[in-house]
């Protein structure tokens, strides 16, 4: 086994195959917090979610053949799993905003050309270090939104507990797809030289994408001087829950040549919402859960939501690390 690869956390990943009733009622243009151009914001990234959801699955399944490590392969077989059905609800999200008149299924289809693009250009090692460029990216947006579950209080509850249900199962498979590439790839110089250059691919396909479909969505909207619900925006993506500032503060250490997404370990933000839903089957309980635990910790004058050994003693025994 290569020696980048670790373990930790994949007894976490645990396929739940979740429906959620996503309407015209429950899904509006606006739906983040009634504010224009954090909801596009928001609709932005989503818009991009099923695509890279089927291209990450299919790189992983495309490299299966190269895993010997039979944890990881079992770890790539329900990541696959899970990110089907992350696709599969958030077609219904998207779908739902194109009926309201966001140009979301242009965007779905600049995408998809650029994707096939790839996989016609691009060798399947290299694809897979663009599909874990990508997951540490949803891995960093989760962590942002699941240590500040408070910013979604005027937000309809059943995006929230859909949005949660999926921060929860990325933070869960956030090291399989490196795991997958990096043991696929061998591991050593070539493995590390060959992710760097899938992470500056994968900076420049996600944040082209990013910023364009943003300045449709808000052109289109006639939002474009809407100045204070850009500064809305602003405060959400630089200062909390601070989505663009994680990324950039992030994203270097990814060029580490010992990183491992398991570095920083938060497996213990997710354990509210993991006892809870064990319990209840109910996403909206484990929202509830998983928000009282962070605020009850802010409260307390504990901001180390990233504590490693409160994580080691909340989780299930864990594998080896390799
Ligand atoms: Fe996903
Ligand atoms: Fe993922």
């Amino acid at each position: 086994m290569a020696l980048e690869s670790k373990k930790i956390g994949y007894d976490e990943v645990i396929v739940r195959d979740l429906k959620f009733d996503l309407t015209d009622t429950t899904v509006n243009t606006h739906w983040f917090n009634n504010d224009p151009w954090s909801s596009h914001f928001m609709t932005a990234v989503l818009a991009v979610v099923p695509e890279a959801e089927r291209w990450v699955l299919r790189s992983a399944r495309e490299q299966m053949a190269k895993i010997s490590d039979p944890a990881i392969k079992k770890a790539a077989r329900d990541f696959i799993h899970q990110e089907r059905i992350h696709a599969r609800e958030h077609d219904i999200m998207n779908s739902i905003l194109v009926k309201k008149g966001l140009p979301i299924d242009r965007f779905e289809e600049g995408f998809k050309k650029r994707r096939l693009w790839f996989q016609n250009k691009l060798s399947v090692e290299m694809q897979g270090a663009i599909a874990a460029s990508f997951e540490h990216f949803t891995a960093v947006l989760s962590s942002a939104f699941l240590e500040n579950p408070d910013v979604f209080e005027d937000t309809d509850p059943e995006i929230v507990s859909f949005l949660y249900w999926h921060f929860v199962e990325e933070t869960e498979h956030k090291s399989v797809s490196f795991d997958v590439f990096v043991e696929a790839c061998g591991g050593g110089s070539r493995a590390y030289f060959t992710r760097s250059i899938g992470m500056v691919l994968g900076t420049a396909i996600g944040a082209s994408l990013l910023f364009s479909n943003l300045y449709m969505l808000v052109k289109e909207d006639k939002q474009l001087l809407n100045v204070k619900s850009a500064l809305v925006m602003s405060y959400c993506v630089l200062i909390k829950p601070a989505i663009l500032s994680k990324m950039l503060y992030h994203t270097p250490r990814y060029f580490l040549p010992n990183f491992h997404p398991w570095d920083d370990d938060n497996r213990n933000v997710i354990q509210p919402w993991k006892k809870e839903y064990d319990k209840s089957n109910d996403t909206h309980k484990a929202f509830i859960a998983l928000k009282n635990w962070v605020l009850d910790r802010k409260n307390s004058g504990n901001k180390n939501l990233d504590n490693k050994k409160e994580a080691h003693s909340l989780t299930q025994p864990l594998h080896a690390v390799g």
